[in-house]
């Protein structure tokens, strides 16, 4: 006998066909039976969510699972089970692994662990360039071919605008996307924060906002240029947004993310010199910050992306300076964006399902996620209580603890993650 879910007394909120209203949901197998009425079956496993916001899984355009090479950062496994937590039921994995995902022998190995794992979908991203060297181009061919979606050489930003000019060439002979790490070296090198009043201060030194508003100029530019495809990585910002305004009004096909710890603090959160809160590109003002709201509020910035980047206790506990970028983000970001932008009143909690969902979904062509929920369609769908008041504390799903949001409190818990018709997360707590 098939079993049977009943989402009883969710608010569905579901962009994709438009539905925000107090329906019922059932799910049979691995995908959803019925919406609304005739959604009794005997002896289906009912879930009271009364209180609670059903939508389709999340979809996280951009994470750092660290395997292969850095296991002891984060697995796909680890990685996964933080995704289903923070509830994800699809993520796009970044190349800068060791070996790096620059062709289809190590894209293979990742799905294979995320298979294995299975907690969500995982698609692999390929590397633009041979080992990230922004020199030579990876087999971006041979990873086109073998379904890879996503091409980018994030943690860096390629060098040469010639070779980004190729890379998106090859972006529209093989109608993938090139998604951008935007960061002129030469301005950001050495660089600790955002360069402004908050660096002077604290003594270290920064890089300013230019350093990712020349990136994002030129690779608008080559966009046009070359009908490639281009997505712009965390955009930090204000100028870049207001770029991305113009590139966009102007009819270019460009879209853009942003992460939710650049959402949901400054420059002014590193007086404690907390190496949680150094992060690439760096957190900056508060001006920035209100700009990004506002593009994710006005569609400019198209989706919100973790950035989840995992690093080792011993690592973040270095000197400032010494100490890598990053703060992981999968188990925390629905509830930082519910916190900053939801409960103020932003956005509504149907935009954020789109930037969240829906529109990532699109972006990396993962069709069986992001909605709509309709008869017929895979059931991976998120369940999550918007009241909920939680603090974020460790130990996280996630092998590392790096949160930016550590001992903060937030506002909003996933309860069900449900992937491929399994309650892979089940009142808040991992299934496996
Ligand atoms: O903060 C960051 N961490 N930014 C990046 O671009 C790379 C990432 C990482 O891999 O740790
Ligand atoms: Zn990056």
């Amino acid at each position: 006998m098939t079993e049977h879910t009943l989402f009883r007394g969710a608010r569905v909120v579901d962009p994709a066909s438009g539905r925000d209203g107090t329906i019922d949901v059932l799910i049979e197998g691995g995908t959803v039976a019925a919406v609304g009425g005739g959604t009794e079956r005997r002896g289906a496993t009912v879930l009271d969510c009364r209180g609670l916001v059903l939508a389709p899984g999340l979809v996280d355009l951009h994470a750092h699972l660290r395997q292969p090479g850095r296991e002891d950062k984060e697995t796909v496994e680890t990685g996964s089970r933080a995704a289903a937590v923070g509830g994800y039921t699809a993520v796009a994995a970044m190349a800068n692994t060791d070996p790096v995902a620059d062709n289809a022998a190590v894209i293979e190995e990742v799905r294979s662990l995320a298979a294995r794992a299975g907690l969500c979908d995982v698609f692999p991203v390929g590397a633009i360039t041979k080992g990230l060297g922004g020199e030579e181009m990876a087999e971006v061919g041979e990873m086109a071919q073998a379904g890879v979606r996503v091409f980018s050489d994030d943690g860096r930003c390629i060098p040469s605008a010639r070779v980004l000019r190729n890379a998106l060439r090859y972006a529209r002979a093989f109608d993938v996307v090139i998604a951008e790490h935007c960061e002129d070296a030469s301005l950001s090198e050495g660089a600790q924060m955002h360069e402004g009043l908050h660096s002077s201060t604290l003594g270290l030194a920064g890089a300013p906002a230019e350093a990712e508003e020349v990136a994002v100029f030129r690779d608008l530019a080559l966009a046009r240029l070359t009908g490639g495809r281009l997505h712009l990585c965390h955009l930090s910002a204000a100028g870049s947004v207001e770029l991305v305004r113009l590139a966009k009004a102007s009819g270019l096909r460009v879209t853009a993310e942003v992460t939710p710890h650049h959402l949901a603090f400054s420059d002014e959160d590193l007086v404690t010199y907390d190496t949680n809160f150094k992060v690439n590109p760096p957190l900056r003002t508060v001006e920035d910050r209100d700009a990004l709201r506002a593009a994710v509020a006005d569609g400019t910035i198209d989706a919100i992306a973790t950035d989840h980047a995992p690093h080792a206790v011993e690592e973040k506990e270095a000197e400032f300076d010494q100490s890598p970028p990053g703060t992981i983000g999968l188990e925390t970001a629905l509830a930082a964006v519910l916190t900053n932008l939801v409960e103020p009143g932003l956005i509504s909690l149907s935009r954020t399902i789109e930037a969240m969902s829906a529109t990532p979904a699109t972006i990396l062509g993962a069709a069986e996620h992001g909605g709509p929920i309709e008869p017929g369609r895979p059931a991976n769908l998120v369940a999550f209580d918007p009241a909920a008041d939680w603090l974020v504390q460790a130990p996280f799903a996630s092998r590392s603890r790096n949160s930016a949001f550590l001992g903060k409190r937030l506002r909003g818990k996933v309860i069900h993650t449900m992937y491929r018709g399994q309650l892979v997360v089940a009142d808040g707590k991992a299934q496996r």
